[in-house]
């Protein structure tokens, strides 16, 4: 398999990226990806959004936009990545992924280096990268992670999901110990509701991980949502005003202090026990 892409990859700069993970499926990655893409497109943010879900890629699908071509065809070399990126709403640009090849489940190591630098060397540079993934930490979600400025790890408050979030958050913590995680409550129904299940999380995670996690956002349950991704669009476009469009924003908001800082330190943040202590803004 030529991995390589056509051009040489040389990194031309270094970008802010964020890679979503989560215990369980169906937690709302996808959504957030597209609506985080969306609300940082929307503050002037240059924005590109990667479908990392080799096996179920459908961030396409929630964008309601149509690649030609996806990033199956780069891993194979026969397309560079300015031929795949499609501009999705507020002009993010999207690199869809595929019908999940299974060669694609095992890539070496190499490939994910090869897939940041051609990232980095896209003709647009971007301010910041989205990582969409699959659920649970396998390679591929592990191996993105690693190479991202930051890992958001998603979870839904019910207790199942909370057990799965943990074994993701220690399987991360594993692969890459500095890595900065930060929590996301989607389909908390408050915010006492959000803060209760990040004191479970973050309390287990420093007593049994020796890393404290930062709560980063949380989003309500909320019928928009649903309602638009049958519409195919971002929450964000179709109800601007909903709730959940309006904690997505103050996610943007927090994320925004983290553009131009490749590293995934925020202005005003401190280094604890080698870990970054990344707090809720909001
Ligand atoms: N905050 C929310 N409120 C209501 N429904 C949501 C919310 N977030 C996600 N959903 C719905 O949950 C389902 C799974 O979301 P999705 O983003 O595909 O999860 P994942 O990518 O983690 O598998 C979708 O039907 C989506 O519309
Ligand atoms: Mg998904």
């Amino acid at each position: 398999m030529n991995t390589s892409g056509r051009k040489p990859p040389r990194a031309r700069r270094p970008c802010f990226s964020i890679a979503l993970a989560s215990g369980k499926g169906g937690v709302g990655k996808t959504t957030i990806a597209a609506n985080l893409a969306m609300a940082l497109a929307g503050f002037g943010t240059r924005v590109t959004l990667v479908d990392g879900d080799l096996s179920l890629a459908n961030l396409d699908v929630l964008l309601g936009v149509i690649p030609e071509r996806t990033i199956e065809h780069w891993f194979f070399g026969d397309a560079t990545l300015d031929e795949i990126v499609v501009e999705g709403p507020r002009g993010v640009r999207v690199v869809a992924a595929g019908s999940g090849l299974q060669e694609l489940t095992q890539l070496p190591e190499a490939a994910f280096d090869r897939l940041f630098d051609a990232l980095a060397c896209l003709e647009d540079p971007s301010d910041v990268l989205i990582f969409d993934n699959a659920a649970g930490i396998g390679t591929q979600v592990s191996e993105i992670a690693a190479r991202s400025s930051r890992a958001l790890l998603v979870t839904w408050p019910e207790p199942a999901a909370l057990v799965d979030a943990y074994a993701a958050l220690k399987v991360l913590a594993r692969r890459k110990p500095e890595l900065p995680v930060g929590l996301l409550v989607n389909g908390a129904r408050s915010e006492q509701e959000a803060r209760r299940v990040h004191h479970r999380l973050s309390t287990a995670s420093e007593r049994f991980l020796g890393r404290r996690l930062g709560l980063d956002g949380w989003v309500p349950d909320d019928r928009a949502v649903r309602e638009a991704a049958i519409d195919q669009r971002p929450v964000l476009l179709a109800e601007p005003m909903a709730p959940s469009s309006r904690q997505i924003e103050l996610l943007a908001t927090h994320f925004l202090h983290y553009v131009g800082r490749p590293w995934g330190a925020a202005v005003g943040e401190r280094w604890s026990e080698g870990t970054r202590t990344g707090e809720i803004v909001h």
